[in-house]
């Protein structure tokens, strides 16, 4: 089977066994503070095992892109290395919510694996939990009982908690699991070696392939567990070891998911897969990171220096390090990779192809960036060695082998194989040491200590409800809360049984407000700021009522959420607008809407005209003017939306049902959670009032509407107006400023010019001074009149140039401040041992100034323009 039909097959078996089939959520988990990427098919169904949201479909499948590179699961260090890690991979899943258990789980799972796939079963293995003491936990023996319909006693093997306890993160959802491994290996070998030993022994073929787990607790932050309110099936098989599996090969990269890559990048490089094990490690490193690299950005996330972008710039670096280091390339080439994965995966996940040019570009400028980068570390890793060539102990500071990581991305395996080409070693003890304190201190600063929730009422399953769409007040009671503390604050959590307040979310700020106690008023807090996390309503408070468990009102700051719903609004007419003037390829890269502005970030590859900018704000504010009412649909079915032509954001995850804003049907059709404007009549007057580039292929627009628009109008008019008034209200204003700046340029050049004839005047005169003093030194000692500064150092070199054995002391007063200069002959400096920095600092006392330059000329100005005299008869007495 091809990989495609491998992935099919497994669809369609759970289709029979009565499963919806649902897409891939993106990789980029945005609501969770718990998680980065999505690491695991179960995340984006968290909220279904926690109990924070009703099950409507008890059975589920798919396949989820998966990213294991931060966090609780991470393989990035063994991916390349060896032949079935991956840092982006699918997950094949099928999930019961509260409605199969064990028995159907393990059941299908052999049906799939040895009926639909064939698998031979003699080549299987299943591991059930042995229990575990800590926990409290009894071991599997419902799960052992049920394989023994399959699998001899002997293939069914007892395992740890640290292999069949499975546990999302530090806290969240868990459960013991059973886990189906595979022996891939030759008979030979099998006969030699008895496969039970060697499963879960980090063995490259014999291996794990599916997870079944069955979700019954939640982690707390204390380390306790809490049963779950109903018994869930979450399992994952890995699509890239099963096609390993099925297609008869020993590595995943020999599938074909990974051979069009891989063949590509060997014939760039003039060689084949399999001939040298580090040009191999670096095939299967960059055809693994490219996958992950060119997903994340298609599902929104850009590479950074911050958090989860900077997990991406790192990966694409490995990758560009790698290639670089063992294949050669020194240009950008994961770029050339994205056309061949974006064809792969049309059928699938098909955000890839629709913004195959975007994401090329983003990658080929972070590779040129960081190929500058490479090479400028290189560069400093030559001065190292070049500074400590006769050094006794050729070593390399940790210190400085960790500024090479931190600052140019050089892994020490790198610094240290280059040092090791050059002779030298590295301190990796220092190294390890500087990278732990980097770690402490980054730990320190993002450390947040949460408590465990508060109930106050049963919130389980409960959906709270958001009124916040039609309403700005409701009644509220507190659910649950909890305290968090950061190093700088510590504020409050609560969660309410309905609440008008609308949740951060879609590039919207969350709503601020006030919870009044309906029982006594004078129990009064402020909501500083509203958050979703895992689909609940925040609300955040530096404080708790007195009384938490009153009735209260809650009341949105109107003001602020009439404006927010402005500027939201307008965002969607930007958008429609933007892809009418640019074209198509316009999609929406990242939004943020408040009370003040809008900011929209989109991909387009170059900077917009002026008469774009020009059109594009016409184009919304025309639609203003039409007062376009709202048409807010809620609960349509994604598939319906879509036929409405509704732009979905890549990288958002939506549920089966959604909401739909339309602004005319033939214009602007998007899913939003958002707030809007009744009518776009209200936004009033639409500005545009920036315009540049944040990333490759990303520009940025920030706007401004009413109020806001109508005034930054008015001041810009004002600013006109002083201007008009300042230059005597001309005609034509522009040909005016312009004249002036002509004249000025002109008059410079006069004055320049008489300037310098001035001077020669001043210079022709001072020659005529000159007095031969003690038979060997030409003396001048003259009080000048000069222009400026400059004028004052041209005047003396001049003369320098012309008269030999000159010393010279020029004074002058310039914009009535006293100035020295002194200009000495080579020749004087070298037989008198003059020195013109030195006698300036004397002098200048008397003026009550400083000054400095070199031994042939110096510099001083000063406050008392009366100390010039003595400065003059001082000089002469000196020589
Ligand atoms: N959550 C389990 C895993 O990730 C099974 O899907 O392995």
């Amino acid at each position: 089977m091809t990989s495609q039909e491998i992935r099919q097959t497994f669809l369609d078996f759970f289709k029979e066994k009565a499963h919806q089939i649902v897409p891939s959520a993106p990789l980029v988990v945005k609501d969770d503070p718990t998680l980065m990427f999505t690491n695991a098919g179960m995340n984006p169904f968290k909220d279904l095992f926690l109990g924070n949201k009703p099950i409507t479909v008890p059975r589920i499948a798919n396949t989820q892109k998966c990213l294991r590179v931060s966090g609780k699961h991470n393989d990035l260090e063994e991916v390349g290395h060896d032949t079935y890690h991956h840092t982006m991979f699918e997950m094949l899943g099928n999930w019961s919510f509260g409605d199969y258990f064990k028995k159907e789980a393990i059941e299908w799972a052999w049906e799939l694996l040895t009926q639909r796939y064939k698998l031979p079963t003699d080549r299987l293995y299943a591991t059930v939990f042995g229990g575990d003491a800590a926990d409290n936990l009894p071991q599997d023996t419902e799960a052992a009982t049920l394989w023994a319909q399959f699998l001899p006693k002997e293939r069914i093997l007892q395992a740890s908690k640290k292999d069949n306890f499975w546990e999302m993160g530090d806290t969240g959802p868990c459960g013991p699991c059973t886990e189906i491994h595979v022996d891939l290996r030759s008979e030979a070998e099998r006969k030699a070696v008895e496969g039970a030993t060697l499963v879960n022994q980090d063995h490259p073929q014999v291996i794990e392939i599916w997870n079944l787990v069955f979700m019954q607790f939640n982690r707390m932050a204390d380390g306790s567990l809490v049963k779950l309110p109903k018994q869930h099936v979450d399992t994952g098989m890995g699509f890239e070891r099963l096609t390993a599996a099925l297609q008869g090969k020993k590595s995943n990269y020999d599938t074909d998911i990974f051979q069009p890559t891989i063949q590509h990048l060997g014939k760039k490089a003039n060689l084949s897969y399999g001939q040298d094990t580090k040009a191999d490690i670096a095939l299967r490193v960059i055809a693994d990171h490219i996958r992950a690299v060119a997903f994340a950005i298609a599902d929104g996330e850009m590479p950074s220096n911050n958090k989860a972008g900077y997990v991406i710039r790192r990966i694409l670096r490995r990758a560009v390090r790698y290639g670089y280091t063992f294949l050669g390339f020194r240009e950008p080439f994961m770029y050339e990779l994205v056309g061949l994965l974006a064809m792969q995966f049309a059928d699938v996940f098909p955000e890839l192809k629709s913004q195959q040019a975007f994401v090329e570009k983003v990658i080929q400028s972070e590779e040129e960036a960081f190929l500058r980068t490479l090479e400028n570390g290189l560069r400093r890793l030559g001065q190292i060695f070049e500074q400590n060539q006769n050094a006794t102990a050729k070593k390399i500071e940790g210190e400085l082998v960790f500024e090479l990581y931190d600052t140019f991305g050089f892994p020490a395996d790198l610094t240290a194989l280059i040092a090791r080409e050059n002779g030298f070693d590295i301190d990796e003890k220092g190294f390890e040491k500087a990278m732990q304190t980097q770690k402490e201190r980054s730990r320190a600063a993002a450390s947040s200590d949460k408590s465990d929730w508060q109930e106050l009422q049963v919130s389980e399953g409960v959906q709270v409800e958001f009124l916040g769409y039609e309403r700005l007040e409701s009644q509220a009671k507190i659910l649950k809360y909890r305290q968090i503390k950061e190093k700088n604050k510590t504020f409050y959590q609560i969660v309410l049984d309905q609440t008008p307040f609308y949740a951060e979310s879609g590039g919207q700020v969350g709503d601020t407000g006030l919870l009044v106690s309906v029982e006594d008023a004078s129990d009064t807090i402020e909501i500083f700021d509203t958050q979703k996390e895992n689909d609940l309503i925040i609300h955040l408070s530096t404080k708790l009522p007195k009384n938490p468990s009153a009735t209260f009102r809650a009341t949105v700051n109107a003001q602020k959420r009439h404006h927010t719903a402005n500027n939201h609004s307008a965002t969607h007419l930007l958008h429609a607008a933007l892809r009418e003037v640019l074209g198509e390829h316009v999609q929406q890269k990242g939004s943020l809407v408040n009370e003040n502005l809008l900011r929209f970030d989109f991909s387009h590859f170059a900077k917009m005209s002026e008469e774009e900018i020009l059109k594009v704000e016409s184009l919304v504010n025309q639609r203003i003017r039409k007062n376009i009412l709202l048409q807010e649909m809620r609960n349509v079915p994604l598939e319906d939306a879509k036929k409405m032509g509704a732009m979905a954001l890549f990288g958002e995850k939506y549920g089966e049902f959604v909401r739909v804003i339309v602004f005319d049907k033939d214009y602007s059709v998007e899913l939003c959670g958002g707030t809007h404007v009744a009518a776009t009549g209200q936004i009033g007057f639409f500005k545009i009032v920036r315009e540049e580039s944040v990333a490759a292929g990303v520009r940025r627009i920030e706007a401004i509407t009413a109020e806001k628009a109508e005034q930054f109008v008015q001041e810009q008019n004002l600013l006109l107006n002083t201007l008009k008034e300042t230059l005597k209200n001309p005609k034509d204003l522009t040909k005016t400023v312009q004249d002036l700046i002509e004249d000025k340029k002109r008059l410079e050049k006069e004055i320049e010019r008489l300037q310098a004839k001035e001077i020669a005047q001043v210079r022709e005169a001072l020659l005529t001074k000159v007095k031969l003093h003690q038979g060997d030194i030409n003396l001048i000692a003259e009080k000048v009149e000069v222009p400026h500064a400059e004028a004052l150092k041209t005047l003396a070199f001049g003369i320098r140039q012309q008269i030999d054995r000159l010393f010279m002391v020029l004074t002058a007063e310039i914009e009535a401040r006293p100035h020295i200069a002194i200009a000495i002959s080579d020749k004087l400096v070298e037989d008198k041992g003059l020195d013109a920095s030195k006698i300036i600092k004397d002098l200048a006392k008397h003026i009550q100034g400083g000054g400095g330059g070199q031994k042939f000329f110096a510099t001083a100005a000063g406050k008392n323009a009366a100390g010039l005299k003595e400065v003059l008869e001082k000089a002469k007495d000196l020589v």
